[in-house]
């Protein structure tokens, strides 16, 4: 590859570089921005749209970000500073936000009474009035909907009495556009899934269903049932694989064991205790920053590799305990370590601009993860600050005192747990506000595709086949950015002097 020569030139010398000390050059190319594929990986079975993944953090990474996250193409990481069970039910929140097929849905007895059933619906705080109809032996023999509950005047009579019977149902292989069709020509709202022995083994409701079809792009970040694509992080040891448990248990589609040193015993006995039991579940695991790191999880079975030790916005690991390779080289030297391998590597943290994450993919990455390029979104957790006239989000790290303090997985994190004294590695504060992230990926993903366009690289693989790399001066990085000018008018993908990420 060409930037084997470039790196080993850099390895001799003892260099690592980061984001900030190179540029890639400039090729022939035949691919117009809008035609290249961006479409990636982050681990083995868990592909991507868009190659951009939401760090597992507190004021980053909760259900509402991954939710959005998944729907513009990329993926969401849930944090682990919250119990197994509240962990668990944000991936719930996630997997059913496209909710087009029920696999379990709620059904009542046809022997019941409406009185009982509106209390039932009291009870479990149900918020629909749409259910099947079972016999005793767990057969479908009708459904009750809205109508049948505002049409019913007296609660003591049965179920039976005032259900529907002409009811469409369909085999439970039903696609979501088979059932979208049966139901807008029979004008059925309800389609139960049933077996050849009549049990119910699911349920398309027909206004989730046209949401997806209609309002689903072809872009979001689904699984083969629809449902979008999250991740969880987790940590080491029993808790961690109680946690995994519970994540699993919600459909998660990947974990993440999320530790500042993924080459240590406790990772490894995790990974292979997860491979043992859930042999199915991707694991992808961090971090690193050096190759021989990376060939040993690989060998151990990660799915997925996650570097970055020290780079992030909010880290002081490399100030505090004096180690941690600068990102370019660190992603470059992992990728050359396995390659071959297929395991997809994620570059974890130090993103400042949209060029960035044309670096760090063709240094080698096949995803990058971010945390302060997000945090300041809508949909991060937490509200907006107002401060000297402009609007912020809180940002902090994983490692900072206050994370530390709030949250036994934050100082496991930092292999802390047992200590009385908290040795912070990070730090905390404000990022600003950008509003949607919608329009913030767009810049992102804007930045991406033209690096790409400028290398002449057709798609990810291609990316990381012709990047090359110029080690740039000082003063080649003052005149890469905007000089010679006051600016008055920021523009949407270079935050500048108010944004202060120079
Ligand atoms: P960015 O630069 O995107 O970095 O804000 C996000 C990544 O930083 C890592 N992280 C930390 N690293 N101390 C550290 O040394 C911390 O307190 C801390 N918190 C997060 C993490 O990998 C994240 O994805």
């Amino acid at each position: 590859m060409k930037k084997d020569a470039f790196f080993a030139k850099m390895d001799n010398l003892g260099l690592a570089l980061t984001y900030d000390d190179v540029r890639l050059k400039s090729g022939y190319s035949e691919t117009m921005p809008h035609e290249i594929s961006i479409e990636s990986k982050f681990s083995r079975n868990v592909p991507l749209k868009i190659p951009l993944i939401s760090a597992a953090m507190d004021t980053v990474t909760e259900h509402r970000l991954a939710t959005e996250m998944a729907f513009l193409g990329g993926l969401g990481v849930i944090h682990r500073n919250l119990t197994p069970e509240r962990q668990a039910a944000e991936v719930v929140r996630v997997k059913n936000h496209l909710n087009a097929r029920i696999e379990k849905p709620t059904c009542v007895y046809e022997d019941e009474t409406i009185e009982q059933l509106i209390n039932k619906r009291d009870e479990e705080e149900l918020t629909f009035h749409s259910f099947p109809v079972l016999d005793r032996e767990n057969r479908l023999v009708g459904i009750i909907t809205k109508n049948d509950f505002d049409f019913c005047d007296q609660p003591s009579i049965t179920v039976k009495e005032a259900m529907t019977t002409q009811v469409i149902k369909s085999h439970p292989e039903t696609t979501i556009a088979e059932a979208y069709d049966m139901m807008f020509k029979n004008k059925k709202k309800l389609l139960p899934l049933v077996d050849k022995e009549g049990f119910v083994q699911g349920l398309y409701v027909f206004s989730d269903v046209q949401r997806v079809i209609t309002g689903t792009s072809p872009n979001c970040n689904t699984d083969p049932k629809g449902q979008l694509r999250v991740a969880a992080a987790i940590g080491t040891g029993e808790k961690a694989l109680e946690r995994a448990r519970h994540l699993i248990k919600a459909n998660v589609d990947v974990l993440v064991i999320d530790t500042a040193h993924g080459d240590s015993k406790p990772v490894f006995e995790t990974l292979k205790a997860i491979k043992r039991t859930h042999s199915r579940i991707d694991v992808v695991v961090g971090n690193i920053s050096e190759g021989p790191s990376a060939r040993r999880l690989i060998d151990a079975g990660a799915d997925g590799i996650k570097i970055g030790q020290g780079p992030g916005s909010i880290c002081t690991t490399r100030i505090i305990a004096g180690i941690g390779s600068p990102q370019v080289s660190a992603v470059y030297q992992c990728s050359k370590a396995i390659r071959g391998s297929g395991i997809p590597l994620c570059a974890d943290g130090g993103v400042r601009y949209s060029g960035d994450i044309t670096i760090g993919i063709g240094a080698g990455a096949d995803s990058v993860m971010m945390g302060s390029m997000l945090a300041g979104t809508l949909e991060s957790p937490g509200s907006k600050i107002f401060l000297n006239g402009r609007q912020w989000k809180y940002y902090r790290g994983m490692g900072s005192l206050s994370a530390m303090l709030s949250s036994r997985s934050s100082r496991e994190r930092y292999r802390q747990k047992d200590i009385e004294k908290l040795i912070p590695e990070g730090v905390e504060g404000m990022v600003p506000y950008k509003g949607k992230l919608n329009d913030v990926l767009v810049q992102y993903i804007g930045g991406l595709r033209s690096g790409m366009g400028y290398v002449g690289a057709a798609d990810i693989d291609e990316l990381h086949e012709k990047a090359d790399f110029h080690r740039i001066s000082a003063s080649g990085r003052a005149e890469s950015h905007p000089h010679n000018i006051q600016i008055t008018k920021e523009t949407p993908n270079y935050p500048g002097q108010s944004g202060s990420q120079k």
